[in-house]
């Protein structure tokens, strides 16, 4: 079998779906179950022997050790991370203590289980961690895409976060020869994303007739990925991938903020029209992210060289794909806008002019 760690959030659900739709392999998934993450999404493996959920923490020593030391899974795959950049702006110890020493805690914890296995099951062994391409800093406009050798300079703590996660896994590599792989990811986008995110956000927000808050002149360029390629990427990655290696992934499809906002008004108003007008004129530039990175564009021809994967989902056919998937599940977005939530946003929005 394989662990899945953060297998109840955006992308780890989505991951787990897919993986069970292709594979006989069963899936362990250790989610500490915080805010972002929801065992509705899993709701259709209910009473599914293939996949064992455990209520638990990366960093917790003992249940990382007995879930190896029981399942001798053949590979680890780390999903669990506090993932928001503005949440990592307001508070910054969350992320240092999961994406960090949750993630050193893994890689101990994995170390010392590999190097007690058989050689045969020690060479086919991975670990891979599911990264970002926010470790690679901000572009300027005219910059070549970012490459798996582009420099690392987080802005964010979250992304210093990730970056300081990807060193770890890096230096257990090189130290322990501990096999690794990395991906780093583009923006996701698809079904089951949290609406503190700016797709979902904006999807939830003109479905209730709210403000739509764009940061500073929307002009910010993020490079979009529907959830189901890099799901697949990450199969890829894990069955070919060298390790030791990095592999960039993203859809070749930079996009303004601003941009993205307007195209989920058009589908909205297509596919669920609003009596009092079009939804672009809930649209709001609020106070800018501190230190907002201004562009991030992946360039993804190694891992489509190298390994034979290339995006399928169209943006056109993702983002109305995944507009559907609101619309159509009112009940779970009712679900995740608890009291939590709600304070969130009231923190996060009630004060940007
Ligand atoms: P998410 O916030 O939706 O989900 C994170 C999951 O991890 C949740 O289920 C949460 O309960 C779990 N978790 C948090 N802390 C934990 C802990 N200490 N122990 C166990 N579980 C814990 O995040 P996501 O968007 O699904 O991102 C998943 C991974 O992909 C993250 O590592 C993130 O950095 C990376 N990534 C995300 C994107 C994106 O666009 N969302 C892009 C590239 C990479
Ligand atoms: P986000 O979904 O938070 O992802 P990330 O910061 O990891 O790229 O934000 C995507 C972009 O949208 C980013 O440039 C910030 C911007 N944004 C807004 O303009 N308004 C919002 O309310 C949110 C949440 C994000």
């Amino acid at each position: 079998m394989i662990l899945v760690t953060g297998g109840a959030g955006f992308i780890g659900s989505n991951f787990v779906l897919d993986w069970l739709a292709c594979s006989d392999e069963p899936v362990l998934n250790l989610d500490a179950l915080t805010y972002a993450g929801n065992l509705r999404n899993l709701a259709s493996l209910d009473g599914n022997p293939k996949h064992l959920f455990v209520h638990g923490d990366i960093g917790d020593r003992t249940v990382v050790a007995e879930l190896l030391a029981r399942h001798r899974p053949r590979a680890v795959l780390n999903f669990a991370a506090e993932s928001h950049v503005d949440r990592s702006i307001s508070g910054p110890e969350a992320f240092l203590r999961t994406n960090v020493m949750g993630t050193l805690n893994l890689l101990e914890s994995v170390r010392q289980h590999w190097s007690a296995l058989p050689e045969a099951e020690r060479a086919a062994f991975r670990f891979l961690q599911v990264s970002t391409d926010e470790v690679y800093g901000s572009l300027a406009p005219d910059a070549p895409a970012f490459t798996e050798l582009h420099r690392y300079e987080p802005n964010s703590p979250y992304a210093a976060s990730k970056a300081s996660a990807d060193h770890l896994v890096r230096a257990w590599h090189h130290t322990y020869r501990l096999p690794v792989l990395t991906t780093n990811c583009s923006n996701n986008y698809g079904p089951f994303h949290f609406p503190e995110k700016l797709i979902p956000l904006m999807i939830v927000n003109a479905l209730a007739g709210k403000p739509l808050p764009v940061y500073g002149d929307g002009m910010q360029v993020r490079d979009w990925l529907y959830v189901g390629d890099h799901c697949r990427a990450i199969r890829t990655v894990l069955e070919r991938g060298v390790p030791g290696e990095h592999y960039n992934v993203g859809g070749w499809n930079e996009q303004a903020n601003i941009d993205i906002v307007r195209q989920v008004c058009a589908l909205l108003d297509e596919m669920q029209p609003d009596p009092a007008g079009p939804r672009s004129r809930l649209i709001t530039h609020v106070t800018d992210r501190p230190g907002h990175d201004r562009r991030y564009a992946i360039d993804a021809r190694r891992i489509e060289r190298e390994l034979g994967w290339r995006p399928q989902e169209t943006f056109a056919s993702g983002l109305r794909r995944t507009v559907r998937w609101y619309l159509d599940h009112a009940d779970w977005v009712r679900d995740v806008q608890s009291g939590a939530y709600r304070e969130w946003v009231a923190q996060q929005y009630g004060a940007r002019a």
